[in-house]
């Protein structure tokens, strides 16, 4: 499909693929209004949020990060725990007050809250000032919807339709890290999780599109992507492609760096292990979330793999790439999990020995089958585990830090660092948080840095050259 160089909108109106020249057709309405956005949840919404940043400077419109003076307030939302969506709502409360004695002053929720029918519900009976919801799949929309209400006044809603999403352009936060959308939706249903609910089916991009991205965002200067989807190992499935080919073609176009999110350990081929090992640009580094280290609560979870075939996966991981990090995701408190399956977990932690982890207390999504799971674990419990779950995982991150003191690693240098304004900070290939003295011209380079201290979530380093 060939796309024209200006910002495009989908014409929905038309049955064929239509692109309206926004600056041509909108800017008349938004110039000079103001803006402001905030984003919640995972990588795809901090993605997204670079899509219609794009769509509303195309516009016209202004960023402001002072929410007082806006016109335009979009919350890029997140479902994925009960306390994301608490703070969305606790947002949307200030949001009401501001509203109150202005007319030029529109809500639009965007995100995965907005593909959830208890939400919408919710809103249009209690949040009557919100503007506009826009769902996942439907920020193609955004354009027309936005001119669309600034005309009329009730509750616009836009959600649920599935689209594949190409040449779609963006407002990317960084010159030296791309996230490069690979695929959409997740067919995984694991019984917590909102995520097929509000993303929808499997939609896997073109594998010519994508390489093309990546050979463009390498000709603009950028120096690493991150290739995204909800688990990018089924990249492929319905167009006939596999992960490790794109792998291997977004590895030849010589870009630097090449990192991926996120992985299930479910078909996770030993191509693609191949692949990893094989080109020095694809960064040794697998994010692959296990949720549990027990059988029976994997099988509820609907996880698809056993605590025997994740280790196994892990053991062959290690032993064919040279120096992979390894981090996970671990739920705690699924519902009715014993003391002895909460153990299962420590004890594969204790053998993963894990460079990472994010853990969390399992939280209740309506509509997902875990919802209708008894539960009889008291929530001191699960917070106790969390507690002495977190405690094994740092002892372990510390570990694999410790491993580098005194090293000489590559480090992606990306700016100046936000807690001591002296330094500045990067990522290894491992991404491992570094803090390094150096002089500002290395930012946006990899460079070699020494490192003389470890801690558990960072290490501190001297740049010592090219
Ligand atoms: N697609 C990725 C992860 C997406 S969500 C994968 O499957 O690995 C990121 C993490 O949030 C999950 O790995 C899981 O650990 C956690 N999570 C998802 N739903 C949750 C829920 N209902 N309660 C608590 N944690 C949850
Ligand atoms: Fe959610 Fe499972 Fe899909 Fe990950 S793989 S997004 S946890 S359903
Ligand atoms: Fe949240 Fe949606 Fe990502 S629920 S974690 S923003 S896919």
């Amino acid at each position: 499909m060939h796309l024209p160089d200006f910002n495009v909108a989908k014409d929905r109106t038309k049955k064929e693929n239509i692109y309206i020249d926004l600056k041509e057709n909108y800017s008349n309405i938004f110039a000079g209004k103001k803006y402001f956005l905030r984003t919640y949840g995972c990588q795809m919404n901090v993605h997204d949020s670079e899509a219609i940043r794009n769509y509303l400077e195309t516009l016209g419109f202004i960023n402001t990060e002072n929410i007082e003076e806006a016109n335009l307030v979009v919350l890029n939302t997140c479902a994925i725990r009960e306390n994301a969506k608490d703070k969305v709502f606790g947002f949307l409360g200030k949001c009401k007050y501001l509203k109150k004695n202005r007319d030029d002053f529109k809500i639009v929720l965007a995100g995965c809250m907005s593909e959830q029918p208890d939400v919408i519900e919710e809103i249009q009976k209690k949040h009557k000032y919100v503007d506009i919801i826009i769902g996942t799949h439907n920020l193609f929309d955004l354009p027309k919807l936005l001119s669309e209400h600034f005309k009329k006044q009730e509750i616009e809603v836009y959600s649920n339709s599935d689209e594949i999403i190409e040449g779609m352009n963006y407002s990317r936060d960084s010159k030296i890290t791309a996230w490069v959308n690979i695929m959409y939706g997740c067919d995984k249903f694991c019984t917590y999780c909102i995520v097929p609910y509000t993303r929808g089916r499997e939609r896997s991009r073109k594998l010519e599109s994508i390489v093309k991205e990546v050979s463009d965002l390498k000709e603009r200067g950028y120096k690493e992507v991150t290739l995204l989807g909800q688990n990018v190992n089924a990249y492929g499935k319905d167009i006939g492609e596999t992960f490790s080919h794109l792998l291997e073609c977004v590895a030849k176009t010589g870009i630097d760096r090449i990192r991926f999110v996120t992985s299930h350990p479910w078909n996770f081929t030993d191509e693609m292990i191949n692949i990893i090992a094989k080109y020095k640009n694809i960064m040794p580094y697998i994010h692959l979330p296990i949720q549990s280290g027990n059988n029976e609560i994997l099988r509820r979870m609907n996880r698809r793999y056993t605590r025997e075939e994740y280790l196994e996966l892990f053991k062959k991981m290690k032993e064919k790439i040279p120096g992979v990090a390894i981090t996970t995701d671990i739920i705690v408190g699924f519902p009715n999990e014993s003391e002895e399956a909460f153990l299962d977990t420590l004890d594969i932690v204790k053998k993963c020995e894990f460079d990472g982890a994010y853990t969390f207390i399992y939280s209740e999504r309506e509509g997902t089958p875990a919802a209708k799971m008894e539960d009889s674990i008291p929530m001191a419990e699960k917070e106790e585990r969390l507690q002495r779950l977190n405690e094994l995982v740092n002892f372990y991150a510390n570990k694999s830090n410790q491993k580098l003191l005194n090293k000489v690693v590559d480090v992606l240098i990306l700016g100046k660092s936000e807690k001591d304004s002296t330094k500045l900070y990067g990522y290894t290939d491992t991404m491992k948080l570094v803090n390094v003295q150096g002089p500002e011209e290395i930012i946006g380079n990899i460079v070699s840095v020494k490192i003389n201290e470890a801690k558990s979530f960072s290490l501190d380093g001297e740049y010592i050259g090219n």
